[in-house]
């Protein structure tokens, strides 16, 4: 069985909700709650564990196991791991992206199982051209970077436990500066696989996002 941390302690800044963006209602329900409930209907994913903003604890929807979340993402995986149960197999998610769907969490399962790597990230292909700029901050462009190899990484993302726990020991400037937990194995030289996945899987990062969720959401409450 699969433990899975859903991580919601952020504070959503850049939403601005004026409280913790994974609580934000989104199309009836919380944010949090659509990821729980897609992980909840996976037969390959047993315990769940939630990261919360401190005040929070009392938000963990029914059936999970609520922890406060730290300072960073990594932390909150962190404090999130520590409480999970047995388990080899860890799939880490934002509540940031409410759009996940339960094939999505088992074929990111099913993947790694096959892949042989350290872990697992779903990704969608990029689709505008990307351009680097010195790092002079001059904004003159240093490199056009090839499309083709570009692909925008999203969660679920999968882990060995032992690749997952190496990269969180990492100090807490290291964890502050990682964006997810695989580039922390990247640099450690462990193996990263990419899964292509759609790109409805959005993180809610501004408003704009947030309107666009709440319509696909209102769209599937059918379902
Ligand atoms: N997250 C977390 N603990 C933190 C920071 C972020 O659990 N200390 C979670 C967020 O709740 C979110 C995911 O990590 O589900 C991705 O982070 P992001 O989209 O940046 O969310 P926020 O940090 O909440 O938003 P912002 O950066 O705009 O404040
Ligand atoms: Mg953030």
């Amino acid at each position: 069985m699969a433990v899975a941390l859903i991580v919601a302690a952020g504070r959503g800044e850049r939403l601005g909700s004026g409280g913790p963006k994974a609580l934000t209602n989104v199309a009836g329900r919380p944010m949090l709650d659509w990821s729980v409930r897609a992980a909840q209907a996976v037969s390959a994913i047993g315990t769940i564990v939630v990261a919360l903003p401190g005040n929070y604890l009392n938000k963990a929807p029914r059936g999970t196991i609520g922890v406060v979340g730290g300072a960073s993402r990594s932390e909150s995986v962190r404090a999130a791991l520590r409480a999970a149960g047995e388990g080899d197999v860890v799939v880490v998610h934002d509540a940031a992206r409410p759009l996940v769907t339960p094939e999505m969490f088992a074929m990111a399962i099913v993947q790694f199982e096959r892949c042989g790597a350290d872990a697992l990230v779903t990704a969608a292909p990029v689709t505008d051209t990307i351009k680097q700029v010195s790092a002079q901050g001059d904004m003159r462009v240093s490199a056009t970077l090839e499309r083709s190899r570009l692909w925008a990484v999203q969660t679920p993302q999968v882990f060995h436990r032992p690749a997952l726990e190496w990269a969180l020991s990492a100090s807490p400037g290291q964890l502050a500066r990682a964006t997810d937990d695989a580039s922390l194995i990247e640099q450690g030289g462990g193996i990263v696989a990419v899964m292509p996945a759609g790109d409805e899987n959005f993180k809610i990062t501004t408003p704009l996002d947030l309107r666009l969720a709440e319509m696909l959401l209102t769209g599937r409450r059918g379902r």
